[in-house]
């Protein structure tokens, strides 16, 4: 049987596929057997694919060395114990459902200027428990224990509003769907400019200039902020998500599937934007991703969530070569490469629960 295999994803082309065709804006740019056009492309379309799918196969460069300085940073971030049960979803099909335990106990630590990972397949909670961090839902039980900008280490649970509102100005998110995040009636000024404006910071000259230099570090003329987010490519509006999590100067940033609806040259082009800005303004990140492979590119240590828990975590490097735990394993096994001649090394596993 011939099967003709649409997809945008080159580990699965490398992996399953005898010829492959790659297109560009609605033409045929090459095609071949998949050994020739992955190791030698011709077209410089396909070659700056491949080689940015190659590039996150590895860790990234930038993340060499860092491990001795951030053992001795301060912990940012102490979560114990935390846990989340959403009531049963009533609907016309169902009747009595179950209650979900979406966050079952969960203990991680970050260090300030240190990128953890949350992996896990869908449903495992890893939204909610992000979430539940920032108080955006509220946790049932648990402790939350943020190190703040004076040194002094609060506990984000024990919060009032007003206090909450100020420890957000410190913890920021970023959003998936840059389609859907940002405001369409709001010029990309505003939206980028909002944080400070409401927060009272700055308003404005002072506002407009602030702006246009947020725009610049993220890689966006100054002249943007006049547009609206639709005139932007999705990895245009994520750099625009990006410079209005950071006009508050945050510490810590929850970035929940952050690059997940990208393609895979332009979420290469905004993980290093991140890494650029952690460097810069010294940033931590939660990581959140279904993707191990973007996590293990991305992230100093790594936390694999199933079902609501914790079940490995550790330095990336580690649990990626030497994972401990069954599902690890089955998540690391589902990961294609997109070098053709790694086919078939990788054996698939599969996870099977007690
Ligand atoms: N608002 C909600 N109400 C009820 N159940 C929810 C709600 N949000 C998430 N869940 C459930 O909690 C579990 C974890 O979901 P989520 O945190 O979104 O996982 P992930 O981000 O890892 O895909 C899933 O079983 C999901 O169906
Ligand atoms: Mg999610």
């Amino acid at each position: 049987m011939a099967v003709l295999f649409i997809t945008h994803d080159m580990g699965v082309v490398a992996e399953i596929a005898d010829e492959v065709a790659v297109m560009h804006r609605g033409r045929l740019v090459e095609h071949g057997p998949v050994e020739d056009v992955f190791l030698a492309p011709q077209a410089a379309y396909s070659r700056m694919l491949i080689q940015s799918v190659l590039r996150l196969e590895e860790p990234a460069p930038q993340r060499a060395h860092r491990a001795e300085r951030l053992e001795a940073a301060p912990v940012l971030l102490k979560v114990e114990g935390l846990t989340k049960v959403f009531a049963p979803r009533k609907g016309l099909f169902r009747r009595g459902g179950e209650a979900v335990q979406a966050v079952a106990g969960v203990q991680l630590d970050l260090r300030e200027g240190e990128t953890l990972g949350i992996v896990g397949e869908s449903g495992s909670g890893k939204t909610t428990l992000g979430r539940c961090i920032l108080r955006i839902l509220e946790p049932e039980g648990g402790s939350i224990l943020l190190r703040r900008r004076d040194g002094a280490v609060t506990e984000v649970r024990g919060l009032d509003r007003a206090g909450l509102r100020h420890a957000h100005r410190e913890m920021r998110m970023i959003f998936q769907d840059p389609y859907g995040s940002l405001n369409p009636r709001m010029t990309v000024g505003e939206v980028v400019g909002e944080p400070l404006l409401v927060n009272g910071l700055l308003s404005g000259e002072a506002l407009r200039r602030r702006v246009g230099e947020l725009l610049e570090m993220v890689g966006l003329p100054a002249a943007a902020a006049e547009r609206y987010p639709h005139a932007f490519s999705g990895g245009q509006r994520q750099r625009i998500s990006i410079a209005r999590a950071v006009a508050l100067n945050p510490k810590l940033i929850v970035a929940d599937e952050a690059t997940s609806a990208l393609d895979v040259s332009i979420r290469a082009q905004v993980l290093d934007l991140l890494l650029d800005m952690q460097e810069r303004l010294g940033l931590s990140f939660l990581f959140i991703s279904h993707d191990i492979g973007v996590v293990r590119y991305f992230c100093d240590r790594m936390a694999v969530m199933y079902r609501g828990r914790i079940v490995e975590t550790g330095p990336t490097e580690r649990v990626c070569s030497a994972p401990e735990h069954g599902y690890t394993r089955a998540l690391l096994s589902a990961v294609p490469s997109a070098d053709p001649r790694r086919r078939g090394l990788g054996r698939r596993s599969r996870y099977r629960d007690g």
